[in-house]
């Protein structure tokens, strides 16, 4: 049986190409093709779908994507990666889920917005707000120094090293209509960054300290029994949320992995941060993926659990 692929992508220029020739020579014996998909107004049916994998990339950035994906995953598409859990997911939510599964994540408290859209009225509309916040209770929760961070986002954007309250305060009234979580800051060792693609884990040592071109460290790998431990909770948070791609990331201290951010669900692909042979690994594994779901060899690990799959 015929079957199409499709991939939506932003800015990133190493991964399309090689990924969809890879796929399309693959997929050759079995009718599987590989795109670039491309999409314009959609209507709610289409039947059949026009694709029956679409490897999402950027759907966190153009939300008429995320529109259509999840239609089209109601419609029978193996979407890549699940677009409802991936608008759901946050940090904080995340962070409660390892704590629950117990893998180490460090002490988080998500904070109150600092402000909110004009026509909210303080005196009426927030009324469940404590005013002012316990800063110090925050902090003797957190301890300093510890990381200011948006609850979603990448791109080290709006990230905050606070060592003082003061610098807590200062930094808090810059993050406007934002929802922040303020964490622990893991004062680490070792630093390692996982990228997994179904039940696949793939680690690094990651140096968050160099320049972005030279951060995934591959000239050092790390300790085997580290990186077995970091790959087997990079396995299990991913699955938990049910993500066939994702990137977790661990600081090491005292020889614990602590979950620093494992809300990737568009991994870094790109063959300059990862380097040839994880450029390799990914390309393999990516391939294999849409190829089992192409086949209908394997299910999306998302599939069927909205309730409204058994009205449908
Ligand atoms: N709790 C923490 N302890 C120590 N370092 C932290 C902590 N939180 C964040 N950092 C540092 O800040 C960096 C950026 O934080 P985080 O990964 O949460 O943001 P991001 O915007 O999602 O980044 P990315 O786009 O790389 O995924 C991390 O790579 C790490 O170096
Ligand atoms: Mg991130």
């Amino acid at each position: 049986m015929e079957a199409k692929v499709g991939l939506l992508v932003g800015v990133e220029n190493t991964f399309p190409k090689p990924f969809l020739e890879m796929v399309n020579e693959r997929g050759r014996p079995y009718q599987v093709t590989a795109e670039l998909a491309k999409l314009g107004g959609v209507p709610e049916i289409e039947e059949p779908p026009r694709y029956q994998v679409i490897v999402d990339r950027i759907s966190h950035e153009v939300p008429f994507y995320r529109a259509y994906l999840k239609s089209a995953a109601l419609q029978g598409t193996a979407v890549i990666n699940d677009p409802f859990w991936w608008e759901a997911d946050e940090k904080f939510f995340e962070c409660t889920l390892a704590r629950r599964l117990g893998i180490a994540v460090p002490r988080t408290v998500v904070l109150p917005n600092k402000e909110y859209i004009p026509y909210i009225d303080p005196e009426r509309s927030l009324r469940n707000l404590e005013f002012p916040l316990d800063w110090d209770g925050i902090c003797r929760y957190t301890g300093l120094p510890a990381v200011l961070k948006p609850n979603t986002g990448g791109g080290w954007r709006d990230v905050y090293m606070i060592d003082t309250l003061d610098d807590l305060i200062r930094a808090y009234n810059q993050t406007g209509t934002k929802t922040m979580i303020l964490q622990e800051r893991i004062e680490w060792q070792d630093y390692l960054r996982c990228v997994v693609i179904g039940r696949e884990v793939l680690v690094f040592r990651y140096d968050p300290n160099r320049p972005f071109m030279e951060r995934y460290v591959t000239d050092a790998p790390p300790p085997a029994g580290l990186r077995d431990q970091a790959a087997e909770q990079a396995r299990v948070l991913t699955e938990a949320l049910g993500y066939d791609m994702d990137t977790v990331e661990f600081a090491v201290r005292d020889g614990v992995l602590y979950a620093i951010d494992f809300l990737n669900p568009a991994p870094d692909f790109d063959s300059f941060s990862i380097k040839a042979d994880g450029f390799k690994w990914v390309l393999q594994h990516m391939c294999d993926l849409v190829l089992g779901y192409a086949r209908g060899e394997m299910e999306p690990p998302w599939r069927g659990a909205h309730r409204w799959w058994r009205f449908v």
